[in-house]
């Protein structure tokens, strides 16, 4: 008898094998780091988020971890190698497994232009549109903004329905990925402007935006740019990433991804009980690189055996709460 767990899943129409990839950010800019995290145990693969034009990012240092993982702090300012790139080096990846690339452009119309080339290249199977990077100075993140959210929403979702092209219809999965939000009147908010769209999935966190990490020996910040101020990571993300898994799982009919403070197959297992689909891994990739996915993967199995789950149905979204 074969009781061996399967972690098998789907983001839109997109089937995975296993539930765990790389969170977008986290070594994922070269076609050497793209094909590495290919060959490694992940389900899928999401590039860099990505630019109308190549960029060298913020002045180093610009990332920052503790010795146990309980933070990481990062202010990498987009450096990618630019959306025709991630074009061309999708048919590279795609003989593996499927394609993300992730899309952050600096201006709305920069959006327009990327999502209107990517979503016709065949070897892309999805797109995660950044809604939420905290490190360009000057430029607000904008998940927070729910007028500028809808707006782009609707010129988006326009671009990236169904293709059809020599006769075949390509059609991409499309998400987004959200910062955190902290009040329920903003999960409300969010989820309304979201549920007038197709949209197949969401990314539940990226990073707690413009956190300091401080070196109170020194007296000093520890990354140069934003004078100390970026993008906080870590198991210390993990409540706040479940928080809004949890909540957008309630609120939406969307694939929830969830991200944040992934460190072992119980943060994994924890992902899914509130409702996430698959699990991306950022900061414990920074520091225990590609063989992590394995190692989560083996411990998430351990755990489902254990519970007597075969599959991620049986348990996803099943969080109890606590009755009278
Ligand atoms: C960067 C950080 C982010 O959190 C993000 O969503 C996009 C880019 C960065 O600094 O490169």
């Amino acid at each position: 008898m074969n009781n061996i767990p399967s972690l098998s899943t789907s983001i839109g129409h997109i089937n995975l094998d296993t539930c765990t990839y790389n969170a977008s950010g986290v070594n994922c800019i070269t076609e050497e780091n793209l094909r590495e995290l290919a060959l490694a145990s992940t389900g899928l693969v999401i590039s860099k988020s990505c630019t109308l034009e190549y960029r060298d990012g913020n002045p180093l240092p610009r990332y920052y971890e503790d010795k146990d993982g309980m933070y990481t702090i990062n202010s990498s300012g987009l450096p990618n190698l630019n959306y025709l790139e991630y074009g061309k080096i999708s048919s590279k990846i795609s003989c593996y497994k499927p394609f993300f690339v992730s899309v952050a452009g600096l201006k709305p119309d920069n959006n327009m232009i990327m999502l209107r080339y990517l979503s016709d290249v065949g070897n892309i199977s999805g797109i995660e549109l950044n809604l939420s990077c905290p490190n360009i100075v000057g430029k607000p993140q904008i998940g927070y903004d729910f007028e500028s959210m809808e707006e782009i929403l609707r010129r988006a979702t326009e671009i990236m329905g169904p293709h059809q092209r020599e006769g075949i219809v390509n059609r991409k999965a499309f998400g987004l990925k959200l910062p955190p939000y902290f009040d329920i009147s903003h999960f409300n908010n969010a989820a309304e402007v979201i549920n007038e769209f197709k949209i197949d999935f969401l990314t539940c966190i990226n990073s707690i935006g413009n956190g300091l990490i401080i070196d109170p020996v020194e007296e000093r910040v520890v990354i140069k740019p934003k004078n100390g101020f970026g993008g906080i990571g870590g198991k210390v993300i993990k409540a706040t990433a479940l928080a809004n898994v949890n909540q957008f799982y309630r609120l939406t009919n969307c694939d929830i991804i969830g991200c944040g403070g992934v460190q072992t197959g119980i943060d994994v297992f924890e992902h899914i009980l509130c409702g996430a689909k698959a699990v991306q891994v950022g900061s414990q990739l920074k520091m225990e690189g590609v063989l992590c996915f394995s190692r989560l993967n083996q411990e998430l199995k351990q755990i489902m055996e254990s519970k007597g789950y075969t599959k991620l149905e049986d348990f996803r979204g099943k969080l109890k709460v606590i009755e009278d």
